[in-house]
């Protein structure tokens, strides 16, 4: 293992924070300072191995700030929890790579950063659905490659998805901002699946339908399918949005492909298994017309062989949240959970979207709550009774 350098900010902090990886923007570090901690930051982009990790953790540590391209296993978390610390804060809003059982076995509070990836992770998926639809990475490599002689009536032509079928499969919040950025922009009926129905959302389209209709213009429709196949063989695009657990590993598998449109179009923003990378390499090399684009890998940041040269398929290194502001307020959002938790403060009553966690991103006294811990009601963590009660002078 190379010596690696650690950054330390406030040093002469008396509560020892380890974070696994810099940063963006300086208000998560206002937040420590001012929780009297001492934050040690690994400098560098190689990704921190277990062994390098319990090495930083030491014997003694107060809080530890990861990522998600750390397994946070049972035995981490149980090394973590033997150096003394009270909370482990996941700067990602997906915690797929934290056991999060044995965590709350052993009574740490795991945080994570809902609320500002939403629209900015939506966002690339609708970036993904063009550039692949309408095959803008071809065109661009095209360019570079100087092969551009001139217009042709027949050159890289793509799908147009004005009105066509949009398949969502786990209609959760990036999939519904997803979905009404496609619907709202390109007129799509939409089918999704979900093991729950999202009534709000079947409202939101009924309403937009209904708007339409009242400016002469088509109406655009929702459904629940009953089975995935369904959504499959109706849909043009479909996008996954579903979490990744035991359930859900491979959703999309040689079967599930066989199921779509000949010219249909895959993406994937949400986790990599959740597609059988192999199965999608051999798909896409049998079947041109079928496209997909990726932001996310089965083995990442690995590609599985054959897909990086499929003319068919664009990739991208999981860029979902990469924005400076959403990046800054997932810092902000992972720092005040291990701030609040380090300060025996409560748990913030909803951090489902940017509205509920608005208030912990500027001002100078973010709220005394601790945003979004995801096993507070397992560990029994006391809630703020309503963001109002807070600034009534709680804590
Ligand atoms: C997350 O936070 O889970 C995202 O995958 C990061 O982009």
């Amino acid at each position: 293992m190379t010596e690696r350098n650690w950054r330390v900010s406030n040093p002469g902090g008396s509560l020892r924070v380890v974070v696994t990886k810099e940063l963006p923007g300086a208000r998560w570090l206002q937040l420590l300072g001012a929780a009297d901690c001492r934050v040690e930051i690994a400098e560098g982009a190689d990704i921190l191995g277990e062994a390098e990790i319990r090495a930083a953790i030491g014997d003694s540590c107060d809080a530890a700030i990861g990522q998600l391209t750390e397994a946070w296993s049972a035995e981490m978390l149980a090394a973590l929890a033997a150096a003394g610390a009270a909370v482990y804060s996941n700067y990602a809003v997906g915690y797929n790579n934290v056991d999060v059982a044995a965590a709350t076995r052993l009574g740490l509070p795991v945080g994570n950063t809902p609320g500002v990836l939403t629209e900015t992770t939506a966002q690339l998926a609708v970036a993904l659905t063009f550039t692949t639809a309408r095959r803008i990475a071809e065109g661009d490599r095209y360019m570079r490659a100087g092969r551009f002689a001139g217009w042709l009536p027949t050159l890289l032509q793509g799908e147009l998805l004005w009105r066509k079928t949009l398949g969502i499969v786990g209609a959760g919040r990036i999939g519904v901002a997803y979905a009404r950025m496609m619907i709202e922009g390109h007129k799509m009926d939409v089918v999704y699946y979900d093991v729950r129905a999202n009534e709000d959302f079947e409202r939101f389209v009924a309403d937009y339908a209904a708007f339409l209709e009242a400016h002469g213009e088509p109406p655009v429709t929702c459904r629940r399918a009953a089975t995935l196949e369904e959504l499959l063989g109706a849909a043009d695009v479909v996008s996954i949005h579903t979490v990744l657990d035991e359930s859900t590993r491979h959703i999309i598998g040689a079967p599930e492909l066989m199921a779509m449109k000949e010219t249909a179009v895959l993406v994937n923003s949400s986790r990599g298994p959740l597609v059988d990378e192999g199965a999608l390499v051999e798909h896409c090399r049998a079947n041109p017309g079928f496209r997909a684009g990726l932001d996310v890998y089965e083995d990442e940041p690995a590609m599985k062989p054959g897909l990086a040269q499929l003319d068919n398929v664009v990739v991208v290194p999981h860029l979902g949240s990469a924005t400076s502001w959403t990046r800054e307020g997932m810092a902000t959002l992972a720092a005040a959970n291990a701030a609040a938790v380090l300060q025996g403060w409560p748990v913030w009553p909803r951090a489902a979207t940017l509205e509920d966690v608005l208030p912990f991103l500027g001002g100078d006294e973010p709220p005394h709550a601790a945003p979004s811990i995801v096993n507070a009601d397992d560990l029994g963590l006391p809630r703020v009774a309503a963001p109002g009660s807070l600034e009534e002078g709680a804590p």
